[in-house]
């Protein structure tokens, strides 16, 4: 099954149980959010899930684009991207966990033919705050299914404070052979469905109140889901990424994790280029800034020839094209190759202010800032030029 067809399949299973299917935000989120991105499919719909009524009405299914920088320093392995979609579907005042549950497990093994004994599953132990999802344990005991309790991991929030609440995970199992012990103690376990019960709001004093309705917010990582279900071992082997497998390997002899990196990074530009953002040293743009830097990094680091400038146009259209972007490859590759130039300048200078003698020792957290301030250095740069 292609990515296309599992988000077929995934919306039709949902519109056939009276969701309705809503049209995916951007990247970057509604005004007035303190976040620089979009990070879960819940997200556009924060209103919604404290009270305000929905237009489509109280259950809704879509398919949203996310970008985690949390996850940044995870690229490279076989389950992070830093954009990626999420598949969600959103109660929002009317049916409860087990059922969100129960429709997940039938859709996973019914609709998309996963074993069920490679199913695990994660339950909210309950603390001083929340008691124990019973709900949830129940409906995974009846279904026969796995069941680890843990109390962090199974709290979902999108911030310090706002709409939050205990969730249940399920779980693929990924490792050669019959599956073996639990989620939090063998990474084997590939989290791919997350559902929460959306019903409480955490307030500046640390204090839960109940939302004024009891919602349920689940979300599954595509591509993720994608590759296990194509038997590939990493997101990076799924067929979204067969254009950049076949493409990027001939143009540039890079290793595995370093391929990995790119695909990551250059795909996660394109996408953010193509909501609107621009480089830039802070905010959103800086974030942009430091994808396309570090692909160029890890370029350069293996062969100084190597640069934007082949970078496939194919790659830059097939990227705009699956997420239904309308800028013109030209624009995008235009911007690329000028953030190129800005850093190659900035390298240059660079290695020669750090060539003089005050900046040859260990450097004191004044010379940062000097170099930050006074020639435009950020600390990552100046570390991989010393390093360099
Ligand atoms: N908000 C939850 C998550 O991002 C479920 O959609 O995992």
């Amino acid at each position: 099954m292609n990515t296309e067809q599992l988000v077929s399949t995934f919306v039709e299973y949902f519109e056939e149980r009276g969701h309705q299917r809503i049209v995916g935000s951007t990247l970057l989120p509604p005004p007035g959010d303190t976040v620089l991105f979009t990070t879960s499919g819940m997200h556009p719909l924060t209103p919604y899930l404290e009270g305000r009524p929905h237009p489509l009405g109280r259950r809704l299914v879509n398919v949203q684009r996310c970008l985690r920088t949390t996850d940044l320093e995870e690229i490279g392995d076989a389950t992070h991207l830093t954009v990626f979609e999420m598949l969600g579907t959103w109660s929002l005042g009317d049916y409860e966990g087990p059922l969100s549950l129960d429709r997940g497990y039938g859709l996973l093994t019914e609709g998309l033919g996963v074993d069920r004994s490679l199913l695990h599953a994660t339950v909210y132990a309950g603390d001083s705050q929340c008691e124990r999802d019973t709900a949830s344990l129940q409906l995974w005991q009846e279904r026969g299914v796995p069941v680890e309790f843990t109390v962090e991991d199974n709290w979902w929030s999108n911030g310090a404070v706002g709409p939050c609440g205990p969730d249940s995970e399920i779980f693929l199992w990924n490792g050669e052979g019959p599956p073996r012990s639990t989620p939090t103690r063998d990474e084997r376990w590939v989290e791919v469905w997350n559902h929460v019960m959306m019903r409480h709001r955490r307030l500046d004093d640390g204090s839960l109140v109940p939302l004024p309705q009891r919602n349920i917010d689940t979300g599954l990582g595509l591509e993720r889901l994608a590759a296990l279900l194509q038997g590939k071992s990493s997101v990076f082997e799924g067929d979204l990424f067969d254009p950049w497998r076949r493409l990027l390997p001939p143009l540039w002899h890079l290793d595995e994790p370093s391929l990995r990196l790119v695909c990551d990074h250059l795909r996660s530009a394109v996408v953010v280029l193509g909501d609107g953002v621009r480089p830039a040293n802070t905010g959103r743009g800086y974030v942009l800034r430091r994808l396309v830097r570090r692909v160029l990094t890890v370029l350069w680091r293996e062969n100084p020839s190597y640069g934007l400038d082949d970078f496939p146009d194919d790659l830059v259209g097939h990227t705009l094209a699956h997420f239904r972007q309308d800028m013109p490859p030209a624009d995008v590759r235009r911007l690329l190759l000028d953030e190129q130039r800005r850093f190659r300048l900035l390298m240059e200078r660079g290695r020669q202010v750090l060539d003089r003698p005050r900046f040859r020792g260990p450097l004191s957290e004044e010379d940062f800032h000097y170099l930050h301030d006074t020639h435009g250095l950020p600390r990552d740069l100046i570390t991989s030029l010393r390093r360099g």
